[in-house]
């Protein structure tokens, strides 16, 4: 049994249906029951809050592997419960602003720290260093609902953002499998795009005639304020505005993993074309 936490999200959503798909046992961590509707045939909801590693004990009984989001209160806590159930293997999802990433950055902290814990724990484990995720872009939408102009911040920082659908495939790929344990895989999308690029590859797919513009970094910085705390604002502001993550290395690690190519930015939004048509 495969236990996925994150599975209302992105990439633990894109996993469930992997497994599903390929009939792997595997069981759904969610906040509320309720949330279990949306669940792929077969796939047996687990209620639980990484929060509170105390709550995770039924989740995690008979469970050969965890696909592990990080960043929660206690992470070593929540390894220990791991340890306590016998996991056989945790694949841990980072983020790979930690290849040099310095401690006092809230966001590289976050990701250092969920590592520290993944490999104290004693717990057979693999790690995930994604880059910046194509789904971000899903915050254009309230924008592109309202018309055909996107302003973004850093609009000079190019990202090699992946598709959420590839580190799902790795994942899949190396969970329980023995020759990835200890290892820690950096991903990366096939190409590093402008937002302004981005945008391009939108209004070619939507046939519409979309528009970019540069987001000043004090208007950014205020909207960014209004929804996240400030620490993790500033390490982003540190990030792209000061030039701290290089996000822009293209690896060829999904492709070795999984063998096929990573997706392009262009099948992401193929992907999920009835989501900026509908809006
Ligand atoms: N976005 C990026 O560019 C990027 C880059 C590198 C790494 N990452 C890391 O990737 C991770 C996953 O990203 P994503 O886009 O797949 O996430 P997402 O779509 O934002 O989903 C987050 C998931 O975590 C669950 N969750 C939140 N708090 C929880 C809790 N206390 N207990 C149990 N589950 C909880 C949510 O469940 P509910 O439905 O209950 O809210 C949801 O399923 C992030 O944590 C981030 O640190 C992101």
């Amino acid at each position: 049994m495969i236990l996925v936490t994150g599975a209302s999200g992105h990439v633990g959503g894109e996993l469930v249906r992997r497994l599903a798909a390929e009939q792997r046992p595997v069981r759904a961590l969610l906040r509320s029951a309720s949330d279990a509707s949306s669940l792929p045939d077969g796939v047996e909801p687990a209620e639980g809050d990484l929060n509170r590693p105390e709550s995770l004990g039924k989740a995690l009984t008979r469970v050969d592997g965890v696909f592990l989001l990080g960043g929660f209160a206690d992470m070593p806590g929540v390894l220990a419960a791991a340890r306590k159930a016998e996991v056989g293997h945790v694949v841990a999802l980072s983020s790979r602003s930690v290849i040099g990433g310095r401690p006092d950055n809230a966001v590289a902290a976050m990701h250092l720290d969920t590592e520290a814990a993944v490999r104290a724990s004693e717990v057979p484990w693999t790690i995930l260093r994604p880059s910046g995720f194509m789904s971000n872009t899903f915050e254009w939408l309230p924008q592109l609902r309202a018309g055909d102009v996107v302003r973004a911040p850093f609009a000079n920082v190019p990202i090699a953002a992946i598709d959420p659908h590839d580190i799902a495939a790795v994942a899949a790929t190396v969970l329980n499998r023995p020759e990835h344990f200890g290892l820690s895989h950096e991903l990366s999308g096939p190409a590093a795009l402008r937002p302004a690029d981005r945008l391009a590859a939108l209004a070619d797919a939507l046939h519409r005639p979309l528009r970019f513009q540069a987001q000043p970094d004090d208007e950014a910085r205020g909207e960014m304020l209004s929804t996240i705390p400030a620490r993790y604002v500033e390490a982003f502001f540190r990030f792209f505005a000061d030039g701290e993550f290089d996000d822009t290395p293209v690896r060829t690690t999904v492709t070795e993993i999984t063998g096929r190519p990573a997706r392009t930015f262009r099948d992401w939004v193929e992907a999920h074309i009835d989501v900026f048509r509908c809006g």
